[in-house]
């Protein structure tokens, strides 16, 4: 397993293109699941900087604080609440151009503008979501999606 990330620059799509394989790598041949959270956070953090990025498991009726990159957060969001328990309760992946806006939320930071949340499956159950903020409003579309959906479900 090679330990060192490659960053390159070009556009969204690109950047994901390159980062998949070396995330594949990473969690090639690691059955531990908190070692390969940890590491896909901090691949794309890497990568794409973000404000914040992690992940929150499912436990019981509540989603508890995982493997993350940035500041401190949140550690517990109960089914329904902000945009993680909307996107576990409504089972699909939530994107908020201004969280402001979106009714709820729940603002562990006041920095952070933008945010998409992405629920993991397993046997079409959901056990976890992959939330990432933006300090910029906007900051995501239908390609971080598209790409965000491919790399959680290699966790599963
Ligand atoms: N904003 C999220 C809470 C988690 S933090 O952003 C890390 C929400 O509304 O569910």
């Amino acid at each position: 397993m090679a330990e060192d990330l490659q960053i390159i620059k070009g556009t969204k799509s690109e950047q994901y293109e390159a980062l998949i394989p070396q995330i594949k790598g990473l969690l090639s041949g690691e059955p531990n699941l908190i070692a390969n959270l940890a590491n896909t956070a901090a691949a794309l953090k890497e990568q794409f900087g973000w404000f914040w990025i992690g992940f929150y498991l499912v436990e019981k009726d509540e989603l508890v604080l995982g493997p993350f990159q940035g500041p401190v957060a949140c550690t517990r969001i109960r089914k329904g609440r902000g945009v993680c328990g909307s996107s576990w309760e409504q089972a699909k992946t939530l994107i908020v151009p201004d969280v402001e806006k979106f009714p709820g939320h729940i603002a562990c930071s006041s920095l952070s503008k933008s945010e998409i949340v992405v629920p993991l499956f397993k046997d079409g159950n959901i056990w976890g979501v992959l939330d990432v903020d933006s300090s910029d409003y906007n900051q995501f579309d239908e390609t971080d999606q598209l790409y965000l959906e491919q790399i959680v479900a290699l966790l599963s």
